[in-house]
């Protein structure tokens, strides 16, 4: 993340131009036009022609004390598309419809808005808001995945109940969201500059036959969220990632596999060129010893017996073969969670443990949140009670700075 989001004068002298389109969360528009205003920002606003039949251009000139662009034909000002981005520190589409994302992945210009993200040399933030069908359909998908690959950053949009009077994802991201994305944009923290850093995420799969496989219930959330948080704090990430249902971050090479020995070629590959591993994968332990080539038949049997072998230790297996790298490991337990994770942080030879207990209500395999504690080689211990994983991501990248850039290893736990 960026500076202190709740600080008041965090956004004083920055310039932001603020674009609202023809949504019906256009009204959300206006708390986030004060919150920016509220924290030092000076905006100035574009509206679409959709976005006057939700809102009145009246309500955002009064409220940002400027005039409100509409029209890239307007006679008094020649050329707003150019003049009013120009010294801008970035841009935030909020909220965004699925046309403005397909104007602007397609490079149209037809009006002011898209001309002008056409000539924008800032950062672009987008905050989608739609309805839960539009925000999966494959075309914004795809349109989303080109923007975030340009390095536009598309805040995903969260799920609960939306106009049409379902529940789903297409809800414009929360205040407070769209706020931490323009800090971590406009005051961007850079203590990771100059890492790259491999993280792996989500869960392995192991075939059993063509159709059926052994996995776990891994979402990949903390791994992807530690990858977004190295990313926003100036690092390079290599993300190795099991099947998951979430899309890479922005600005992340993604590297995708599906069994655990995959996942170590992958990984293995990767690893002399990085300067930190984090092992978020839930990575299987056995795996089938033998795939069948055709599906298995139950051929009337009342039971089966699976022969399982043990696949490679990932963890195990690069910390043995490090030269420099920071390497960071989890622990998910459901008992003896410390003991559990200090045996791990030795016999795996890791820097740092991140120890969570996964059997806890509210939190670990599949949710938002984690509670953790982490674990140096050296002794020192970090608690956290149950937060968003996104927010314990910057937990984990503070402890391997504190802990591990800044001290000398070796005097450890492990032998
Ligand atoms: N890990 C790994 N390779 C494996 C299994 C696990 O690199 N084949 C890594 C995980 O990514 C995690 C750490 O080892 O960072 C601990 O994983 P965990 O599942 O908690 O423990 P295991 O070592 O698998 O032991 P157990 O399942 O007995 O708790």
């Amino acid at each position: 993340m960026g500076g202190d989001v709740s600080s008041s004068a965090a956004l004083n002298g920055k310039r932001l131009v603020l674009a609202v389109t023809g949504s019906i969360a256009a009204y959300k528009a206006v708390g986030v036009l004060r919150a920016l205003q509220t924290q030092g920002a000076t905006v100035s606003v574009i509206m679409t022609r959709g976005a006057t039949k939700f809102m009145t251009p009246l309500t955002f000139e009064v409220l940002s004390g400027r005039r409100v662009v509409t029209d890239l034909f307007e006679a008094h000002e020649a050329m707003p598309h150019l003049t009013m981005a120009e010294d801008a520190d970035a841009v935030l589409v909020a909220p965004a419809t699925a046309n403005v994302l397909a104007k602007a992945a397609l490079g149209l210009a037809d009006d002011v808005l898209t001309t002008m993200l056409l000539n924008v040399r800032c950062p672009v933030i987008v905050a989608p808001a739609m309805d839960g069908e539009m925000w999966t359909h494959p075309t914004v998908v795809q349109h989303v995945d080109v923007l975030r690959a340009r390095g536009v950053i598309v805040l995903d949009p969260e799920v609960g109940p939306l106009a049409s009077g379902r529940v789903a994802q297409g809800r414009l991201p929360a205040e407070e969201k769209v706020l931490e994305a323009v800090h971590a944009v406009v005051c961007p923290q850079t203590d990771w500059r100059g890492q790259r850093v491999l993280v792996s995420a989500g869960p392995t799969q192991e075939p059993l036959d063509p159709v059926r496989f052994l996995s776990n219930r891994s979402s990949g959330k903390m791994g992807y969220a530690i990858a977004e948080a190295v990313r926003a704090r100036g690092g390079d990430v290599v993300l190795v990632t099991g099947p998951s249902a979430l899309r890479p971050p922005s600005g992340v090479t993604a590297v995708h596999v599906n069994t655990a020995s995959e996942m170590a070629d992958a990984l293995s590959q990767h690893f002399a060129s990085c300067s930190v591993l984090i092992m978020a994968a839930a990575v299987a332990d056995f795996r089938p010893r033998v795939t069948a080539s055709g599906k298995l038949k139950k051929q009337g049997k009342s039971e089966m017996e699976l022969v399982l072998e043990a696949t490679p230790d990932i963890l195990t297996m690069l910390s043995a073969r490090r030269t420099s790298q920071v390497v960071v490991g989890f622990a998910a337990e459901t008992e003896q969670v410390l003991s559990h994770a200090i045996d791990k942080l030795r016999g795996k030879g890791l820097d740092l443990i991140v120890a969570n207990d996964v059997s806890h209500v509210g939190g670990g395999f599949g949710s938002d949140d984690n509670a953790a504690v982490i674990l140096s080689a050296t002794g020192e211990q970090r608690v956290f009670g149950l937060m968003p994983k996104r927010q314990l991501a910057d937990e984990i990248l503070n402890a391997v700075r504190d802990l591990c850039f800044m001290a000398p290893r070796g005097a450890s736990l492990v032998e």
